[in-house]
């Protein structure tokens, strides 16, 4: 895969998520000159490993670790400006110099009334209903932003009387509707929180920009722009296994609505899966392994959650989901990582089918309930025992790794441009063609 010619390109998850987009990401940004977040927020969690230093970013781009390269939060993306500025403050404290970001003045602001009910409404839900979120007030924020009367965007921290009448107007709000809904027995002090957030417009400040404006003078400057998805299409809002989804419009289609792109400026799609599938949070997952396996997957891949700490749920790869997200995303080459994390077993399966009573169900259905009644119908190939980890070329691989590979390639109708075979930068093979 030529990497200098890929034009303005997209890192998307095709599946639920921590599928390694912060490696890729970070790998890719030698040839590019700006890295955009496009959506989501605080949930999200990209580990990068540069040497044996590891960073791991919620809130801000990885783009922020290379010192060339632009970093842009854009229009899409819900700002925790707590976060943010923990995040800045704990890499320069690392030696990581964070000057050359950007905070869109349109992003949705995460206020502590989000983050509240997210727990609030997750503890209402009952065990059943739980959608298992992060608690980083992602789906409230989101809602308030389209419900148009309880949002607030970057651009109102910097008219200070303004901003305490609207914190005070929704604090009102807040108090009243989470007081007959909720067990919610403390109140929003309206003061209290305007004072926290304008103290953090005054560490905003600096980033603040006008990111649509400043994207569009870089292209026509001829920089190139790599746009870092966040989350995983299967966590899509509209095209994910809703309502176990997060609240943004995470695959590519994201892209030209939370950055404020053409989305004829996008030349190439790098659609990152791991070898097998993972699922942090509640939702039907068909391939999932309760067993021994599962475990193996999970301890030899370090399987816990970057956001949560939790343990992720491990299973075969699904390429009845990931060809509905190649679908949704178009991939022009694909990522597949952890190809090591897969050494050490006899056989490897990939789900090519989902048998739901008497039928056969070959992509995934918008009744997503039907994924709990669902028997996967796998293909099973034959597994590698080798460590990978040192492998620089597809041909340094076993044969039956290459062969594992060639068939998710077919199945997924898209050619393989990465493959991962450990978490450092150079623990990467770049297929040629
Ligand atoms: P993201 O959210 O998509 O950026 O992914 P996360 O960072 O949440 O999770 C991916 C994990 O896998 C991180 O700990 C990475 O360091 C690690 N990782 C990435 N690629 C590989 C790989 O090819 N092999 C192994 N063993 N680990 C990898
Ligand atoms: P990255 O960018 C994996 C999951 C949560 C939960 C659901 C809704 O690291 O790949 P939310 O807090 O967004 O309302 O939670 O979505 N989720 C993620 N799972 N990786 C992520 O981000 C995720 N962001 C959200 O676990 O199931
Ligand atoms: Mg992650």
């Amino acid at each position: 895969m030529s990497l200098q010619n890929l034009g303005h390109t997209c890192v998307v998850g095709l599946q639920w998520g921590d599928e390694g987009k912060g490696k890729i990401v970070d790998v890719l940004l030698e040839n590019f000159d700006v890295v955009v977040r496009y959506g989501g927020g605080a949930n999200a969690g990209h580990t990068v490993l540069i040497g044996s230093d590891k960073f791991a970013l919620h809130q801000l781009p990885t783009g922020v670790l290379r010192p060339n390269v632009h970093a842009v939060i854009a229009c899409g993306a819900v700002i925790d400006p707590a976060t943010l500025i923990g995040e800045v403050d704990n890499l320069r404290a690392r030696g990581v110099g964070v000057d050359r970001l950007a905070v869109s003045d349109r992003a949705q602001l995460v206020m502590p009334w989000h983050r509240r009910e997210d727990v609030l409404a997750e503890q209402a839900a009952g065990a059943e209903a739980r959608l298992g979120t992060t608690a980083r007030g992602i789906g409230p924020c989101y809602s308030d932003k389209v419900s148009r009367r309880w949002g607030l965007r970057v651009c109102e921290l910097f008219d200070a009387d303004r901003f305490r009448s609207r914190v005070a107007q929704v604090v009102a709000h807040k108090n009243a509707y989470f007081g007959a809904l909720y067990d919610f027995r403390e109140t929003f002090n309206a003061d209290t929180i305007a004072d926290e957030y304008l103290a953090f417009a005054e560490r905003l400040n600096p980033f603040v920009a006008d990111t649509t404006t400043l994207l569009a003078d870089a292209m026509a400057d001829g920089k190139r722009v790599l746009y870092e998805g966040a989350q995983g299409s299967l966590l899509d809002i509209d095209h994910g296994t809703y309502p176990f989804v997060t609240s943004s419009s995470t695959g590519v289609g994201g892209v030209a609505s939370g950055a404020g792109v053409p989305p004829t400026s996008i030349r190439s799609v790098i659609g990152v899966l791991k070898a097998y599938s993972t699922r942090v949070g509640a939702g039907p997952f068909p391939t999932e392994l309760h067993d021994a396996l599962g475990d193996q997957i999970r301890e030899a891949g370090g399987e816990y959650g970057t956001t949560t700490g939790r343990p992720r749920r491990c299973g075969w790869f699904d390429a009845v989901a990931a060809s509905y997200t190649v679908r949704t995303s178009g991939p022009t080459r694909l990522a597949v990582l952890h190809l090591d994390t897969l050494s050490g077993f006899d056989e490897v399966k990939i789900c090519v089918g989902y048998q739901w009573r008497d039928q056969m169900m070959n992509t995934l259905p918008a009744a997503t309930y039907r994924l709990d009644d669902v028997t996967p119908v796998f293909e099973t190939h034959a597994g590698w025992h080798e460590d990978v980890s040192s492998c620089r070329s597809l041909n340094a691989l076993p044969k039956s790794a290459r062969a594992y590979l060639s068939r998710l390639s077919e199945l997924l109708k898209t050619p393989i441009g990465i493959v991962g075979v450990g978490p450092a930068r150079d623990q990467t093979i770049f297929v040629e063609g």
